[in-house]
């Protein structure tokens, strides 16, 4: 789905270069790369405060945490999403609530959002699956009337804009992952939130660090969540690049929008006044295991992203029973495919790939 090995060839000496720098200054925990790339991402989001913490999942606990939630409160969310987005939740005692989805963009309907909200709804958490943001103005409405806490889920989504703000901009929170496969991304586990909010990133700069913002002086419970010093300097020089890579991957998705011609298949829209940075290019058919297997057939990868939406997961039905049914995640879950993604794909193989997916009976 990802070849990663040739961003790295591409960038091979920078890399090398910033990871040596960082064994040379010995500065391994919380040193000047974690600092900087902090100040790089908050004033690309035109926020104030960045916090580099060890993953996406613990970026979204510790913004979880930060925002009051606990025990016996209740989080919307989306059901057509990675585990990570909801499990946080549960390992705080509280409990996700899930919302089904508009099946054009694969995110929450934020018009089903408001009938589930009661007196224990504590926050939303939006995810911008795939790249393509979440309708964030009504949510965004919804959280001001019931004065409820947004925690944008940005894991697929670094650089995507809603209505010209960069998501992950424009709730309490934003949450990003630097998973290897990210559209930003280091070579291990990280991640990032970002917010405005002064108060809330003096508690998050607690939370990462063991509760503890003078050495061996602990003023609440918390965890060993930071970002690596070695993925910051690796992060940092990818981060140069991020526009032009998402404008590639944009690219690619308009070549196979013009490729594949097949009355069976919904390509991914993108709304107006979004924009999408394809984390995935993720299309659905009735016919996805005929699709999926020819190109298995002729050695090229796809996936299905997700197979099970989270309300039917056993995690979540042996903790809360059974949900009620969503039906366009259910849907989606059965016939979404994602196909080879990544900004140094090449033109040849799309054609390629999308010739396959033609010829499929
Ligand atoms: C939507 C979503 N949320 C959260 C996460 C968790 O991020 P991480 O793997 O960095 O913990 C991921 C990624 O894996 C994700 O795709």
């Amino acid at each position: 789905m990802v070849d990663l090995r040739r961003q790295y060839s591409l960038l091979k000496s920078d890399i090398d270069e910033a990871i040596h720098n960082v064994l040379v200054n010995t500065q391994f925990i919380l040193g000047p790369n974690v600092s900087e790339l902090e100040k790089e991402i908050a004033a690309y989001h035109n926020t104030s405060h960045a916090i580099g913490v060890a993953s996406g999942t613990d970026a979204l606990l510790l913004a979880l945490r930060a925002c009051g939630v606990g025990p016996g409160d209740e989080v919307i969310t989306t059901p057509f999403t990675f585990i990570a987005t909801a499990d946080v939740i549960s390992l705080l005692h509280a409990r996700p609530v899930f919302v089904d989805i508009v099946p054009d963009t694969y995110n929450i309907d934020p018009a089903r959002i408001e009938e589930k909200i009661t007196g224990k709804t504590k926050a939303i958490i939006p995810v911008h699956l795939f790249g393509h943001p979440a309708d964030m103005a009504p949510i965004m409405d919804l959280a001001r009337k019931y004065h409820l806490r947004v925690i944008e889920d940005c894991a697929q989504a670094f650089g995507a804009t809603y209505r010209g703000n960069k998501v992950g901009s424009i709730g309490d929170c934003g949450c990003y992952s630097f998973f290897p496969s990210k559209n930003l991304a280091g070579y291990g586990d990280g991640g990032m939130i970002i917010t405005r909010d002064e108060e809330l990133a003096n508690n998050l700069r607690l939370l990462r660090n063991h509760g503890s913002a003078i050495k061996y002086h602990h003023n609440l419970l918390g965890y060993n969540s930071r970002l690596d010093e070695i993925q910051a300097a690796i992060i940092r020089v990818k981060f140069k690049r991020i526009d032009e890579f998402n404008h590639m991957r944009r690219r690619h998705a308009d070549l196979y929008r013009t490729l594949i011609r097949r009355d069976d298949i919904i390509f991914p829209t993108e709304l107006s006044g979004c924009t999408h940075v394809y984390h995935q290019f993720t299309i659905r058919s009735k016919h996805r295991e005929q699709i999926m297997q020819a190109l298995k057939n002729h050695q090229i990868s796809s996936a299905i992203y997700y197979p099970l939406p989270l309300h039917q997961q056993e995690l979540f039905v042996s903790l809360y029973g059974d949900g009620e049914e969503l039906k366009n995640s259910e849907t989606c879950s059965k016939e979404v495919l994602s196909l080879p993604m990544f900004p140094e794909l090449e033109k040849k193989e799309i054609q390629h790939i999308s010739d396959v997916i033609n010829h499929v009976s």
